[in-house]
This record gives C-alpha cells, sequence and structure tokens, in this order.
C-alpha cells in the first residue's frame, strides 16, 4: 500500500499531514511524499527520505500512484480529480462545505474519511484534529489579544506606581476557549468566561477564570456529541444584551463560540463593540465561521469604534510544526484503526470509522451530504 503525502494547495496553509516521526506510526504502507510538502512546517525533504520516505516530484506523481491520501485541508475539487480511483482519503472534509470535491470523490469510487467527523469520545482521543489544532489557536488568539491591546496584561507594582491587570472575557469555552483562558492567564490578565453550555463552569474555574453566568436559563444547550446546541433567536438576543455588558468592562474579548456544521452564532453586537474602551480588542476566532462578533471581517484586522477586531483564519497554520506533529499524531492513530494488516477495514459498528465516513467506494453514505447532493437520505 502506498500513503501519499501531498503539498497543502489551500491559501496560506503551510501545515503538512505527516510528519517524518509518523512515517513508522503506519506499519505496513510505504510512504510517499509531494516534493517540499512539508518545507514550510519545517520538515525538510531530506528528513523525510532518511526515514525511508519516497518524494513524488509533483501533485499528479503523487496523487497517481497513492492508494491512501493523508491530507490536512479538504482536497479541492482539482485535487480530487487527481485521486486514484478507488483510493482513500483521510483529512478535514467539511463535506456540506465542499460538495463539488466529495461529488468528484465519489465518481472516483473513492472512500473518504472527514477528520472533523470524529466522535468525541474517549478512545478516540489521540484523533481528535480539532482539539489538537483549537488547543493552539486558543493559545495565540490570547497572543493576538495580548499584542493588539495598548496595555499590559499583568499587574505590575513598580517605585512609579501600580498597574492593574488587563480584563480579558472569553466568550465560548471548548477546546480554544480553556487554552485562551490559561495562556491569557499565564500572562497575567483577570479572566472571565462565559458558555451556553453550563457544564463547563468547573473547567472554567480550575483555570482560574470566573464563570459568568446568564440570568436566564440555559436548557437544552448541549447535545448527545457534548456540541452546543443552536438557539433561539429571542435567546440569542438576550445574550447579546447580557455580554455586551461584559465587554464593556472587559479590554479583551476572545470569542470562539461555534455551532457544528452552522454560521457561528452573533453574540458580540455592533452595540457591544460601541460600548467597549476605545483601544480594545476583540479577537474572534470563530472567524473561519462568519465569526461571533457582528462588526468581524474574516481574515481582516479593523478597528471600529475605536475597537481593534481582529478575525483571523487558520490560526494553526501561524503554528505549522507543532501544528503539523500534533495533526500527523492524530492521522497516524486514525490510520491505524482502519488500516489492519495493510488493507483498509471498513468495520461498520465502530463508532470511529461509523462516524467519519463519508463516502464508501463511491457512495455517500453521510447522511447530510448525500441530502444535500441527491435528496435522498442515507439508509
Ligand atoms: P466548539 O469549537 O464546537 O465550540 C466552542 C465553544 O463554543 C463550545 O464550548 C460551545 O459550547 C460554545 N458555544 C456555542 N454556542 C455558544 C453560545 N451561543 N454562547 C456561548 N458559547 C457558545 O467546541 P469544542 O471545543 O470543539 O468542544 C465541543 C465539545 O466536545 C465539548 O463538549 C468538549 O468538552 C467536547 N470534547 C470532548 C473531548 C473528549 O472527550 N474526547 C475532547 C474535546 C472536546
Amino acid at each position: 500500500m502506498i500513503v501519499g503525502v501531498p503539498k497543502e494547495t489551500a491559501q496560506g496553509e503551510k501545515r503538512v499531514s505527516l510528519i517524518p516521526d509518523g512515517v513508522s506510526k503506519l506499519a505496513g504502507a510505504s510512504v510517499l511524499l509531494e516534493k517540499g510538502a512539508g518545507d514550510e512546517a519545517g520538515f525538510p525533504d531530506s528528513a523525510y527520505v532518511e526515514k525511508g520516505v519516497s518524494i513524488a516530484a509533483d501533485a499528479s506523481a503523487l496523487y497517481g500512484q497513492a492508494d491512501v491520501i493523508l491530507k490536512v485541508t479538504p482536497p479541492s475539487k482539482a485535487e480530487a480529480g487527481m485521486v486514484k480511483e478507488g483510493a482513500t482519503t483521510v483529512s478535514f472534509l467539511y463535506p456540506l462545505a465542499n460538495l463539488e470535491a466529495v461529488k468528484v470523490l465519489s465518481a472516483r469510487k473513492a472512500t473518504a474519511f472527514a477528520m472533523e467527523l470524529i466522535p468525541r469520545i474517549s478512545r478516540a482521543q489521540p484523533m481528535d484534529a480539532l482539539s489538537s489544532q483549537s488547543n493552539l489557536g486558543g493559545y495565540k488568539a490570547a497572543l493576538l489579544a495580548a499584542e493588539a491591546l495598548p496595555r499590559i496584561f499583568p499587574m505590575m507594582m513598580t517605585a512609579a506606581g501600580t498597574i492593574s491587570p488587563a480584563k480579558v472575557f472569553v466568550v465560548g469555552a471548548g477546546v480554544a476557549g480553556l487554552q485562551a483562558i490559561a495562556t491569557a492567564r499565564r500572562l497575567g490578565a483577570v479572566l472571565e468566561a462565559y458558555d451556553v453550555r453550563p457544564i463547563v463552569k468547573e473547567q472554567i474555574e480550575s483555570l482560574g477564570a470566573r464563570f459568568v453566568q446568564m440570568p436566564v436559563e440555559t436548557k437544552d444547550a448541549q447535545d448527545a456529541g457534548g456540541y452546543a446546541k443552536a438557539q433561539t433567536q429571542e435567546f440569542y438576543a438576550k445574550q447579546q444584551k447580557f455580554l455586551a455588558e461584559r465587554a464593556w468592562v472587559s479590554d479583551v474579548v476572545i470569542t470562539t463560540a461555534l455551532i457544528p456544521g452552522q454560521r457561528a452564532p452573533i453574540l458580540i453586537s455592533e452595540e457591544a463593540v460601541k460600548g467597549m474602551r476605545s483601544g480594545s480588542v476583540v479577537v474572534d476566532i470563530a472567524a473561519e465561521q462568519g465569526g461571533n462578533c457582528a462588526l468581524t471581517e474574516p481574515g481582516k484586522t479593523v478597528v471600529r469604534y475605536g475597537v481593534t477586531i481582529i478575525g483571523p483564519l487558520n490560526l494553526p497554520s501561524t503554528m505549522a510544526p507543532q501544528a503539523s506533529q500534533l495533526y500527523s499524531r492524530n492521522i497516524t492513530s486514525f490510520f491505524s484503526t482502519v488500516m489492519k494488516d495493510g488493507v483498509l477495514k471498513i468495520d461498520p459498528k465502530d463508532d470511529v470509522i461509523r462516524g467519519s465516513l463519508v463516502i464508501n467506494a463511491g457512495e455517500v453514505v453521510h447522511q447530510a451530504t448525500r441530502t444535500a447532493i441527491e435528496g435522498v437520505p442515507a439508509k
């Protein structure tokens, strides 16, 4: 079996799906790397060659030979078109946002797994790429905030006077939000945090932040997978008012709230930004899903009403060496779950495989994707 590691082609993407140390984890497979695929993550071809990897001169040579493609970002339509007939792809896929590529993969009788659909169960923790990458994103969000804020984060008692610490408010305390809290706290800020899932209160407090609770009861906030559920418009309106009041007494607001498969909820309204002190900062790492702040422009930093609003895209790529190291571990763990003795084994009873399988030998089996393509629910 030949496992192919292509160079990522998405704009600004520096990560690579497999690092040299991961090669030995793909027992029984020969690895083929597209020339320069690891360069931007700090892993030159020579480091792979030392591990017995062969180098393909370009993408078409790689895709033409590989039985399994390991990727970070979803294959583009053009990449899907290069996949060998009957081959397997493992990557982030976001199939509903990439229907054209999915259709091409299906026509090529490919089998495709989506890393983001792996269930968040204990056994799958080593494969949890959403967590490994969000964790880094949360760290970077705190640093971006500290850099953009014209004040310092820590309290300082000096002969020239005492400086009070910056106040940082984190909205959404999933993996990214919790890491943003931990990082901002290490930098000396005073933290408040909020999440629609009251269950995270303890985790927030264990990191030294104050959990702020909305006076409205949050019913039914969490689905069976542990993800937040979308709420009613009425609830979001109440939430925006409540969050505005917290934003007005904060120097920094870091927003991370996501709902799987949907646009990120707008939690920080224009009114909220308007009332923030001039010089304050919003770092909205939900920007990739449209943003939690009404004034976020994904991929840009803008100043509105004197407030700097940062809408970063793909933060993990800005830490490509370690983001790739963690992703490589995630993908090799997954690989060893689906590959037995060098052969792809799809065990429909396995939650991890069933959850992440989008296309099985050309058949789109992920229900929502199938409905989007054909209007026919999967069996
Ligand atoms: P996410 O990236 O989907 O969302 C980030 C956070 O935003 C979540 O905490 C969510 O509750 C929050 N949020 C959504 N709507 C909101 C709103 N209107 N207001 C405020 N906050 C809002 O979440 P992530 O980080 O992917 O975690 C999802 C779930 O998976 C969590 O329950 C987490 O504990 C669980 N998890 C389980 C793991 C395991 O056991 N293997 C590993 C990692 C995460």
